[in-house]
């Protein structure tokens, strides 16, 4: 293998993108990594002075950005020049569920990877290994081929292509952890020569036996999979809370239990709020889609029941703060903490908070959002009532200041596993909310007999003592 991968450019400069790529120009100061998007706005923000002012939170990526940009890392809207330049490229642009047409609802939308295929086939010059890196239905790879393949049959100058898998494995708020360290680097492709060019990259920092091989359809779907089985692991304890609550078990136990079989494990078992994020309901709905295409309901209910089940965790929550605060909470002050999916990320794609929020709303109740990290438009934009029909809306506000948020609330609400909420003082708590309160844990980080000797009400997931 003489060839080496001098030019990288990375089509997306996203959660998946912007992080991946920043690791990759710190690990490779012989590549040049040039990272594009079409939004002006966001590459404006990469490119901002101040770190602190990136488009995305993610611990350790802002002295990595710090350390690189302009170095070997840059970051622009020139996406057909920066293809030209390129002997691989990177697409990692956003795949979100349809919303109309063949699929809604399930399928993923392609466009913008389509379109981006297109760009490459245009702008490229000479040989370009095209990488997947955004998470992709099956056999997306045959599309990317069809759409490079006419490229080369109508052009003079010579192209070729060769396009691989390597999906993304990165968890926000741990993402540059994850990606100096991965469990493993997945390729999947069928030129064995493209394979060893980009593990070639990878191997300045990843051990060679965790780059592992596969054909591209594997590849594509190990992703999937990976994504349905962590979430199958989260509804399936979220289910056993709701039967812990009503047996009298508490499912934290239950988890410690059941974790310290080895063939189970413990990681992926907290009972939360109802998972979120960006991939595992699209994950998971993209299963269900291909399923069906391929003629295998059975398959296709088995996970379509994931998701379904998440929904009603979600719901069950909301229903819980109702009745628990004598069956209406409408012109009550509620106040919640945490809007992000998880803790350690501005990213409310698919938050539990989202759900919660509007079902709190829609029964008429004061909310008093406060979030370390997401931004009052975030929050705008995420509880726009597209539903007109809500009978009684309630209204909701952002607080700066946990205390504020709290103060004069017939309930607290927390949602988000944020670390400053483990140090709230209950004392004080007691002296500012309208009693008689409640306090509601969803995700298991207040110790209750600081709340309880308070004087206020507690509830807590998948406690069998509420
Ligand atoms: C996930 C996958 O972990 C990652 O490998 C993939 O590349 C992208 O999707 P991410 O969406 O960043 O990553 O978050 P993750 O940490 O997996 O959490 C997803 C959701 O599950 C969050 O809402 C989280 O709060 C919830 N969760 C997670 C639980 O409720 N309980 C748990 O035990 C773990
Ligand atoms: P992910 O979580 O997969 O990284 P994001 O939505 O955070 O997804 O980022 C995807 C980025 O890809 C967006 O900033 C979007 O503007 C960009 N994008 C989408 N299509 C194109 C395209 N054809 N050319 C350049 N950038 C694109």
């Amino acid at each position: 293998m003489n060839f080496k991968i001098k030019n990288i450019c990375c089509i997306g400069a996203g959660y998946v993108g912007g992080p991946t790529m920043a690791v990759i120009a710190d690990k490779c100061p012989d590549v040049k990594v040039e990272v594009v998007d079409l939004d002006v706005e966001r590459i404006k923000k990469w490119n901002h002075k101040d770190l602190n002012k990136l488009p995305i939170y993610e611990p350790g990526l802002a002295e990595i950005v710090g350390r690189c940009r302009e170095v070997n890392l840059f970051f622009s809207n020139s996406v057909d020049k920066k293809i030209k330049n390129a002997d691989m490229v990177f697409i990692s642009v956003n795949t979100p569920t349809k919303k109309k047409g063949l699929g809604a609802g399930k399928a993923s939308d392609l466009k913008w990877v389509e379109a981006c295929a297109r760009q490459v086939a245009r702008y490229s010059v000479g040989h370009t290994i095209v990488v997947e890196k955004s998470t992709l239905p099956v056999r997306t790879a045959e599309v990317i081929k069809s759409i490079l393949k006419e490229s080369v049959k109508s052009n003079v100058t010579a192209k070729t292509f060769d396009v691989l898998s390597n999906p993304e494995f990165l968890s926000e708020g741990s993402a540059i952890e994850d990606l100096i360290n991965p469990d493993r680097v997945l390729i999947g492709g069928e030129n064995e020569n493209a394979i060893d060019l980009l593990s070639s990259i990878y191997s300045n920092w990843v051990p060679k036996n965790k780059i592992l091989r596969t054909n591209i359809w594997s590849s594509e779907l190990a992703k999937l999979t990976a994504n349905a089985f962590l979430a199958q692991r989260i509804s399936s304890i979220n289910s056993i809370s709701a039967l812990c609550e009503a047996t009298g078990a508490d499912v934290r136990e239950v988890a410690r239990a059941i974790g310290s079989d080895k063939r189970i494990g413990p990681k992926f078992l907290d009972s939360g709020p109802g998972f979120g994020g960006s991939c595992f309901k699209k994950d998971i709905l993209n299963l269900v889609y291909l399923s069906e295409y391929f003629g295998l309901p059975q398959v296709a209910n088995f996970w379509e029941s994931v998701v379904k089940l998440n929904d009603w965790h979600q719901h069950r929550i909301s229903q819980l703060v109702v009745k628990k605060l004598f069956g209406t909470v409408s012109g009550k002050k509620i106040s919640i903490l945490g809007f992000a999916f998880k803790a350690n990320t501005n990213d409310t794609r698919e938050s539990a908070a989202i759900r919660i929020c509007k079902d709190l709303l829609e029964e008429g109740a004061i909310l008093s959002i406060h979030d370390p990290k997401v931004e009052m438009s975030q929050i705008s934009r995420d509880l726009k009532n597209e539903n007109q029909n809500f009978s009684k809306e309630g209204s909701w506000t952002m607080s700066e200041d946990i205390y504020d948020s709290i103060n004069g609330s017939d309930a607290v609400v927390i949602l988000t596993e944020w670390e400053e909420y483990t140090k709230i003082k209950w004392d004080k708590v007691s002296t500012i909310v309208r009693r008689p309160a409640w306090i509601f844990d969803s995700r298991s980080i207040i110790d209750p007999k600081k709340v309880l000797k308070n004087g206020m009400n507690f509830w807590r997931v998948g406690d069998g003592l509420n």
